[in-house]
C-alpha cells in the first residue's frame, strides 16, 4: 500500500521548519523554527511559470507599491509569478548577507541554506535583481534595500561590473592621482 504522506500545509507547526510574521526589514518575513544546517533545502518557489513579456505587462501588481514584486525571474525568458498559486517563499526577503541562496533546475527554484541557520533567524536570499536600464544612483534607489547587514548594498538590484567605457575612465583617475601624488612628493623633497 502506497504511503500517504501529509502535504506541507497540514504539518504542524513544530515539525515545520519556519514560519511567516512581521519582519523588522519589510512587511512579511519567514523566520526559521529550527536549526537549519547549511545546504539543506528549505522550500520550492512555487509560482504561475509566464514569459517575460507577460511579467510585464502585469507589472506592477500594485500600481501604488510600483517595485514590490512577487516575480522570480527564472531565466531570460521565464518568470515566476508567485502572486497566482504561491507558497510562504514568496515571502522571503533580500539581503545582501543572506543566508540562503536560491538553485535552479530545470525551471524549478529551491531555496538552499547558504549557512547553518539558527532557529529565530529570518530567511532570506540576495534577489540581485537585473534591470536593463543603466545603473544610476536614482535607479537605485527605486529599489532600495533596508536588510541592515554591514555588507548592504543599499539596493536590492544586483552588483554590476563597471562598464568598459567607466573601467578606462576610472584607470585615467587612477593614473592622474599617481601623477600628482609623486608631485606632491617632488614639492616636500624640495
Ligand atoms: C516577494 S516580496 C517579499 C515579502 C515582503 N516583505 C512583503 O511583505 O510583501 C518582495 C518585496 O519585498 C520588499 N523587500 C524585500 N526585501 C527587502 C529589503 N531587504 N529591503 C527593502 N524591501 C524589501 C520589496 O518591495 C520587494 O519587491
Ligand atoms: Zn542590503
Amino acid at each position: 500500500m502506497n504511503q500517504i504522506l501529509p502535504s506541507p500545509q497540514v504539518l504542524k507547526t513544530s515539525q515545520r521548519k519556519f514560519r511567516v510574521k512581521k519582519s523588522d526589514v519589510h512587511g512579511k518575513g519567514v523566520f526559521a523554527l529550527v536549526d537549519i544546517p547549511k545546504g539543506e533545502v528549505i522550500i520550492e518557489y512555487v509560482g504561475e511559470m509566464i514569459s517575460a513579456q507577460e511579467a510585464e505587462d502585469r507589472h506592477p501588481h500594485d500600481p501604488s507599491d510600483p517595485n514590490h514584486t512577487f516575480y522570480f525571474q527564472v531565466s531570460d525568458d521565464k518568470v515566476l509569478d508567485a502572486l497566482h498559486g504561491g507558497n510562504s517563499s514568496r515571502w522571503i526577503n533580500h539581503s545582501c548577507a543572506p543566508n540562503c541562496a536560491p538553485k535552479v533546475t530545470k525551471d524549478r527554484v529551491f531555496i538552499k541554506a547558504k549557512k547553518n541557520i539558527t532557529a529565530g533567524d529570518e530567511l532570506n536570499y540576495d534577489y540581485g535583481l537585473v534591470i536593463d536600464a543603466p545603473i544610476t544612483k536614482k535607479l537605485k534607489l527605486q529599489y532600495p534595500c533596508w536588510c541592515g547587514s554591514d555588507q548592504c548594498r543599499g539596493t536590492m538590484l544586483a552588483h554590476q561590473e563597471p562598464s568598459s567605457k567607466k573601467k578606462k575612465q576610472i584607470e585615467k583617475l587612477k593614473m592622474k592621482l599617481k601623477k600628482i601624488k609623486s608631485e606632491i612628493k617632488k614639492l616636500q623633497e624640495r
